[in-house]
């Protein structure tokens, strides 16, 4: 973009609404907050500048700002009094010329390729203002765009709108583009209004109109412009974020035969080819390599599952896993901070944390590694071709060598080395014919 571009973020509103006690923004969407979002989709336009305007008291939220991909100044709006008193917070970070994008923490959806058309828009008139217009299914709470002919002139706020407004206008969705030469004479031209004794951003388009100035519309799907402003919307918003990101895998070569079930995170990887069964919860930071099939009601976040690894039914990779190629997780599996190499299998009912793998080693069902003492974790080292029988409890830290074994039902405190056979159980004594004496006694 050859005109310079500075995006500023309204955000220091608390957000009330949401009743959750947690600032509205942080709230999460698709294993990402509100306004990760905002900024990642801010970022993606490249602009030369990026704003974020809080609250005083919002240091949370100004951690999170700066966890983003894009450089972000903060600027803090102290009391809150308003959007157009949150631009005024933000009057020192603002460039004299060039395009103004005000954007929202609280909208999440909108698509880079709709702002692009809302900035083209502004520019190619040549306007002060270029308003994102949309025709929610409910436009309750929503301001109104009222035009005179062609013109846009003035938002209305929907407590000041009258009846035939309210129910044919087009809808403000809050996110405008507004020519940075003109911004501080709109910025000064701003009153505080009755009754909310705010300063409304939406005003500007009035003043604007007043000054000859055009402002335009873009009217876009009404989906993003959907704004959070309490729990039902923020499940709204999953809703369709949700069915982005599920149609965006298909789109690439992602099997699924019912998306509606498989829930993603924003920042999930799944290689063309991959097959994703019903009902498995993909948290944040997954990947998963081709031919990789993940099956019925797993569970993954943080992992990084190889190319044709099978993972479930049932299976929960938690943070660090690292599940290599053709390794094996079935059913009623957990692993944490755990690497199993290439063709490793861990097939039933076990836990393994902070562990490492080898090749082609098997782990029997209902092997638990006891990696936490109450005070410290340790690490169990089992190495290629290996062979842990059932229901066996490996105290670390531990080494398994290459090649050893262990007897099922061991428990097992001291390393075994390489082909091995380690037998930590006790003896087992047949008393012939007991069983039948016993029942003898009791009848
Ligand atoms: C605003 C618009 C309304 C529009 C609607 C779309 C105004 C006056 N009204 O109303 O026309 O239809 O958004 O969702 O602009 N914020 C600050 N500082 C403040 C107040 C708000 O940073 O002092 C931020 C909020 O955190 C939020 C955004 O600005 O991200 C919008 O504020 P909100 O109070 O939700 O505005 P609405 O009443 O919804
Ligand atoms: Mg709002």
């Amino acid at each position: 973009m050859s005109e310079s571009l500075t995006a500023v973020v309204l955000a220091a509103g608390k957000g009330t609404r949401m009743k959750s006690g947690r600032a509205k923004v942080l709230h999460p969407l698709a294993g990402r907050t509100l306004i990760g979002h905002v900024l990642a989709i801010a970022g993606q336009l490249e602009p030369d500048k990026a704003v974020v305007v809080l609250a005083q008291d919002m240091d949370d939220v100004a951690s999170e700002v700066k966890k983003a991909d894009i450089e972000t100044a903060i600027a803090v709006q102290d009391p809150p009094l308003g959007t157009g008193h949150a631009l005024m917070a933000a009057r020192n970070d603002l460039p004299s010329a060039g395009d103004i994008l005000v954007l929202y923490g609280d909208t999440p959806l909108l698509t880079p390729g709709t702002l692009m058309q809302l900035l083209a828009r502004r520019r190619d008139a040549n306007a002060a203002v270029a308003v994102f217009g949309i025709r929610p299914p409910d436009p309750s709470g929503y301001g109104r765009l009222r035009f005179e002919g062609e013109a846009l002139i003035e938002l209305v706020e929907e407590r000041h709108a009258d009846e035939a407004l309210k129910r044919d206008g087009l809808c403000n969705a809050g996110i405008m583009a507004i020519d940075a030469s003109r911004m501080g004479v709109l910025l000064d031209s701003l009153e505080l209004k009755q009754p909310k004794g705010e300063y409304y951003l939406t005003d500007i388009v009035e003043h604007a109109s007043e000054r000859g100035w055009s402002c335009v519309a873009v009217e876009g799907p009404w989906e993003e412009g959907h704004g959070v402003n309490a729990q039902h919307q923020l499940a709204e918003a999953e809703a369709v974020v949700q069915r982005r990101l599920r149609l965006a895998a298909m789109e690439s070569g992602v099997i699924m035969t019912a998306p509606e079930t498989v829930h993603l995170s924003a920042d999930t990887k799944l290689a063309p080819g991959v097959e994703v069964q019903p009902h498995v919860v993909f948290g944040p930071k997954v990947q998963v390599a081709e031919g990789a099939i993940i099956k019925s009601f797993s569970h993954l976040e943080g992992a990084d599952v190889g190319p044709a690894a099978v993972i479930g039914p049932y299976a929960r990779l938690r943070p660090g896993s690292e599940i290599g190629q053709q390794a094996r997780v079935g059913n009623f599996v957990e692993t944490k901070n755990t690497v199993l190499e290439a063709g490793a299998k861990a097939n039933h009912l076990t836990y393994l944390g902070d562990a490492h793998i080898g090749a082609k080693s098997n782990i029997g069902a209902g092997t638990i590694t006891c990696n936490y003492d109450g005070f410290n974790k340790y690490q169990t080292e089992i190495g290629a071709g290996v062979f842990i029988g059932s229901n066996s409890a490996l105290v670390a830290p531990l080494t398994v060598a290459d090649g050893a074994m262990v007897g099922a039902g061991s428990t097992i405190t001291s390393n075994v080395p390489a082909d091995d056979l380690a037998l930590a159980r006790s003896r087992q004594t047949n008393l012939p014919e007991g069983a039948a004496r016993f029942r003898a006694g009791r009848s």
